[in-house]
């Protein structure tokens, strides 16, 4: 296999960096994938950022072993507490997901900005040296989403648990008057539908799955790792507890495969 044709490599704590494949997939439909879903260990955001280091090595080894040409930091948790070490220790390029406060804090006319996202994320160095470059005018409402990546994972999207705890996170936001939410984990995209119905229409909700996706297309070609073959891509997911959940999540992909992984 040719280096362009080596597949582009993902990992997340869990099946939520799928948020992010599906993005990745759309903007780049004949590039090879392989996504890690690190479901056992999660959740990530509550651990030490020595913990969060040492998965993510092990989750890039996995994937550099599997003959990837990239890596993609599908989880907002990783990458704020560990991509700068990713980065010094392997020759590879990385691409992370940080939240997206900067362009919703551009964007407010409240000048009240609130965030959902795990502690890990929250507490982490890179988060604040994002938060301190904003202008004073602006208010950041954070969030910890404490159970909400527990929920997706166990299959308990749609539960009554998951409306209660929403409501509760999402609520305060309002009172306070923001205008924009930014969702800064790769799990809550896929609770948008259930935000909206608390928010209404009048906020604006904003991830950076996009971003990501773009940014990705842009190192490859800066790279020359772009595959321009009209072959169908072959993406194989590799999970390391029970499959189903990333079924359901995946049932529309007809061209991905699914692996358990004792990992
Ligand atoms: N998807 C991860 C993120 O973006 C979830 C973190 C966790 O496992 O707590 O932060």
């Amino acid at each position: 296999m040719n280096s362009t044709q080596q597949p582009i490599g993902i990992f997340d704590s869990g099946i939520g960096g799928t948020s992010i494949w599906k993005e990745i997939h759309r903007l780049l439909p004949n590039e090879n994938t392989i996504y890690l879903s690190d479901s056992k260990n999660a959740p990530y955001g509550q651990k030490s950022t020595q913990e969060i280091i040492d998965l993510s090595i092990k989750n890039t080894e996995f994937l550099i072993d599997k003959g990837v040409k990239i890596i993609v930091v599908a989880c907002n948790t990783a990458t704020t507490n560990a991509i700068q070490q990713l980065r010094a220790k392997y020759d590879i390029p990385f691409i992370g997901i940080e939240p997206a406060i900067k362009p919703a804090s551009l964007k407010t006319k409240t000048g009240t900005v609130g965030i959902l996202a795990t502690k890990g994320t929250l507490n982490s160095t890179l988060f604040e040296k994002t938060t301190s470059n904003l202008s004073d005018e602006i208010t950041i409402i954070e969030q910890v989403g404490e159970g909400l990546v527990e929920l997706i994972e166990n299959g308990k999207m749609y539960s009554d648990e998951m409306t209660s705890l929403l409501k509760k996170y999402i609520n305060p936001m309002l009172e306070k008057k923001c205008d924009y939410i930014v969702l800064g984990c790769t799990h809550y995209p896929y609770l948008l539908p259930q935000i909206q119905e608390i928010t209404g229409n009048s906020i604006e909700i904003i991830d950076s799955g996009e971003a990501v996706a773009r940014q990705v297309k842009n190192i490859l070609l800066q790279q020359n790792l772009l595959n321009n073959s009209s072959n169908q891509s072959l993406n194989t997911f590799f999970i390391n507890k029970d499959k189903s959940v990333l079924e359901a999540i995946l049932k529309d992909y007809k061209n991905s495969k699914i692996d358990y992984l004792d990992f």
